[in-house]
Formats: C-alpha cells, sequence, structure tokens
C-alpha cells in the first residue's frame, strides 16, 4: 500500500497500512465554537456599536448567519482573524429584499425565528433540503403562544417559514425538549415581548445563549433548568473571544484514544458544562484525558486538552448527559466500537432529527464497517471490540458523520471512502488536513 494512501483526504478516502494504524501526535487548535460564533453575529447585530469577534468559526453554518443578518441590513467585516459586527441595537434591523436562506444551520433558523418574531416587519426563511426536513414546529409553538405570526409555508412544521409582525407577550414556557435552539428563540422573542419571559427545560442544555447575552448587557437569570429574559434592555457591544469546539475537539479525542500510541494535545477548547460531557464519558471509558491551563475566557470556560491513548471499555450514555454531547454521540458510538464490552446509548432521540437521522446514519456505517451494533428508538447499543473493516460510508450529507468516520477509519483494516466528505465545511473546513497533520 502506498505511503500517500495512507493520509485522510479531501475525498475522504484513507487506507491504513498491514502494520496497523499509525499513531496521532502533536498540537492541534481546533476552530472557533459554532454555537458561539452564531451567537457572536446575532447579539453584535441587535447590540449598539461594533462588537469584534476572535476566532469566528468560518465554516458554512455560521457564515449563513453572517448573510442573514447582512441581508436585515447590518454591515459586517468579515477580516482574516476578526468579524467585525457593525451593531444597529435591538430596534436597528431593516426589512430585507429577499428571503433569507440558512443553509444547513438549524441553530440560524430557529434563533433567527425568535428574533424575526418581534419586528416591525415580515420576513421569510428556508433552507437547504435537510432544514426543510428539520422540525421548526417545536419554535413556532413557543412563539405563537407569545403571540408571533410564525407560519410554515407548507403547512408541514418546516421552513420555509414566513414571519409577519406581531405584538409579543412574554410566557413562562415549559419545553417538551431540551433544546438550546428553542431556548434561545424564545429568550431572543423574549427581547421584544411585554413583561419577562422564561424557559423551562426538562434537562439543561448548553447555556451559551444566556452567558452571552449576560455579556451584551441584557437581563437575564438562571436557575436550575429555568432561564428568565426581561425585555427592551439596551444591548451594548463586546468583544467576543471564541474558544476551540469541543464538539470539533471531540474527533482528536476519539482519535487519540482509540490509535494506540497517540498523543495529542488539544489546545484553547471550550469547556463549558454544558458542552462539555464527551469528557465525562469519554473519562468513563476508560480515555486518558487531561485538562490542562484551565482558565476563565470570556464569559466561557477553556483549556487545553492532553489527550494519549488508553484502551477503552463500554458504559452508558442517557440522562442528563444527554444534552450535553448530543452533536458528539457519532463519534461517541465510533469509540464504543473499538472500546471493550458493550455500550447503551439511550434518551436521544433528538439524534434522528439532526442534519441526518444519526441513528440511522451511525448505525448503518458502524456496521457497513463491520461494528455489531443495533439501533433502538432513542439510541443503540454498540457490542465493542469487533475490528473495523474499511467501508464506502455515506455521510448522507452530515458533517458529524463525515468527520466520524474519517476518525474510524484510522483502525479500519482496507480502505474507507467517504461520500460527500466536503460536507466538513459545514463545521470544519480544515478537518482533513488537521487530522493528516497529525499522522505520524
Ligand atoms: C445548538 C444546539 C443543539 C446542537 C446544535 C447547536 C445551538 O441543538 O445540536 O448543533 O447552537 O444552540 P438543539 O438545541 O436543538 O439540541
Amino acid at each position: 500500500m502506498k505511503e500517500q494512501n495512507q493520509q485522510p483526504s479531501k475525498a475522504g478516502a484513507l487506507a491504513i497500512l498491514e502494520t496497523g494504524p499509525r499513531p496521532l501526535r502533536g498540537e492541534i487548535t481546533v476552530p472557533g465554537d459554532k454555537s458561539i460564533s452564531h451567537r457572536a453575529v446575532m447579539f453584535g447585530a441587535l447590540a449598539k456599536g461594533d462588537t469584534r469577534v476572535t476566532n469566528f468559526l468560518q465554516g458554512a453554518d455560521c457564515l449563513s448567519t453572517i448573510s442573514c443578518f447582512e441581508k436585515l441590513g447590518i454591515r459586517i467585516e468579515n477580516n482574516p482573524g476578526e468579524v467585525i459586527i457593525h451593531g444597529k441595537g435591538l430596534h436597528g434591523l431593516s426589512a430585507p429584499t429577499e428571503i433569507l436562506y440558512t443553509g444547513n444551520s438549524g441553530t440560524t433558523t430557529r434563533l433567527i425565528s425568535g428574533i424575526l418574531a418581534g419586528q416591525p416587519f415580515s420576513t421569510t426563511l428556508t433552507g437547504d433540503a435537510s432544514i426543510c426536513k428539520r422540525p421548526m414546529k417545536r419554535i413556532i409553538d413557543p412563539l405563537s403562544m407569545m403571540g408571533a405570526d410564525i407560519k410554515s409555508e407548507k403547512d408541514n412544521g418546516c421552513t420555509p417559514l414566513r414571519i409577519n409582525p406581531a405584538l409579543l407577550n412574554g410566557i413562562a414556557y415549559n419545553s417538551p425538549v431540551a433544546s438550546a435552539q428553542v431556548k434561545s428563540a424564545v429568550l431572543l422573542a423574549g427581547l421584544y415581548a411585554k413583561g419577562k419571559t422564561s424557559v423551562t427545560e426538562p434537562v439543561l442544555s448548553r447555556d451559551h445563549t444566556e452567558r452571552m447575552l449576560r455579556m451584551f448587557g441584557a437581563n437575564v437569570t438562571s436557575e436550575g433548568v429555568t432561564a428568565t429574559i426581561q425585555p427592551d434592555p439596551e444591548l451594548s457591544c463586546a468583544d467576543i473571544f471564541v474558544p476551540g469546539d469541543i464538539s470539533s475537539a471531540a474527533y482528536f479525542i476519539a482519535a487519540a484514544s482509540i490509535v494506540p500510541g497517540s498523543e495529542v494535545l488539544i489546545k484553547n477548547v471550550g469547556i463549558n458544562e454544558t458542552r462539555a460531557g464527551i469528557l465525562k464519558v469519554a473519562g468513563a471509558m476508560g480515555a486518558d484525558i487531561r485538562l490542562l491551563n484551565e482558565r476563565g475566557g470570556v464569559g466561557e470556560p477553556v483549556a487545553d486538552l492532553l489527550v494519549t491513548y488508553a484502551p477503552l471499555r463500554g458504559t452508558i450514555v442517557s440522562g442528563s448527559l444527554i444534552p450535553t454531547l448530543i452533536d458528539e454521540i457519532p463519534i461517541i458510538a465510533v469509540m464504543a466500537a473499538a472500546a471493550e464490552g458493550r455500550t447503551i446509548i439511550k434518551d436521544a432521540a433528538e439524534l434522528k432529527v439532526k442534519e441526518s437521522d444519526r441513528i440511522f446514519t451511525v448505525t448503518e456505517n458502524l456496521k457497513k464497517m463491520g461494528a455489531d451494533v443495533t439501533p433502538t428508538e432513542d439510541g443503540m447499543i454498540i457490542e465493542g471490540g469487533r475490528p473495523l473493516m474499511g467501508a464506502a460510508i455515506d455521510s448522507y450529507l452530515d458533517h458529524r458523520i463525515a468527520m466520524s468516520f474519517q476518525v474510524a477509519s484510522l483502525i479500519a483494516r482496507g480502505e474507507t471512502t467517504i461520500k460527500d466528505a466536503d460536507c466538513v465545511n459545514i463545521s470544519y473546513p480544515t478537518f482533513y488536513s488537521d487530522l493528516a497533520a497529525l499522522i505520524q
């Protein structure tokens, strides 16, 4: 087998040596956090003055957010190393002259809907084929309870959405799902409502919205699983340093943990407790992860992660942990396939409504590689330890599936190809070259 075939490539083809996988060694800095990058643009647009964002994620999803706010009359400079949002205040957006296109981004679609519900102009928004299948009723319902005039144009609970001007009232919303996107949409509409708005979740979801809105001067309080916002503050611009995305770091945590002889230092990773469930699960599986240089960060805690290969064992992933690692379940499933023993992932029915149905797309692809995996209604059961074989992986245009299976291919015997491998551009455009640079 030729040397160059052993490197992950943009085309997603990878094969390993007959002598076994090659270790990963060295340092990596993963791109900025996707959730935080979206919010920095949105809240910067609603604040008065210039918000400067460093380490902004230049992935397609966050660029969709920039383009939507440009269409709403906000000037945004996307300079190398720094994004500057020239915010016009809470009531400074103007009517777009065209449909807002949110691409593949659920965060853009749902959060912007909460903002648009409070505007004195009408908007239509839509996204790509995947977005047009994802559930929007979960935001249409609470926003309508607030008085919003928001409709699914095809009456199927999905985009395109038409949002007309309406007066909003604060509500106390009991969300049936633990979803930061739902919580954030309602809280953002709450900025424009009469009276206070609160959202109570079954389990706490990521709290980036609450943290960052506070940095911008909004009156947001959090108590357990309830977040509350008071309307109509003057939001003030802020400087935001976006920490590295733990969801992107997860691929290197997994790769270093499953390839013998590996040791990788992942620098500057956001370790917000509502996001860092992967660290707990990987720890429970026996992974060797050391948190170094822990620091406050601006509004978000950050650390460097030193990950050293260690044999993994199966675990149970369930309950209140699920929202803290929901995007990491595909890569956790890959770790589980490499681990000894059984892993049960449950309480994760939300996987079905992500960029792909991830119960299906993870289990189908793992089966192709020879893993023993059974899909369930709300997760999957993986009997780990079977040797993985190279396979023709279908990413189903889901960035997290492509990256997870590129990592799986590191320990698979024979060649793996990944269909539509370029979909990693959604959250991590340089993923393949960053991974290749670590392989010895
Ligand atoms: C996100 C929240 C999560 C996550 C998504 C980003 C966010 O979705 O899956 O990738 O930025 O708020 P849900 O809140 O719908 O679970």
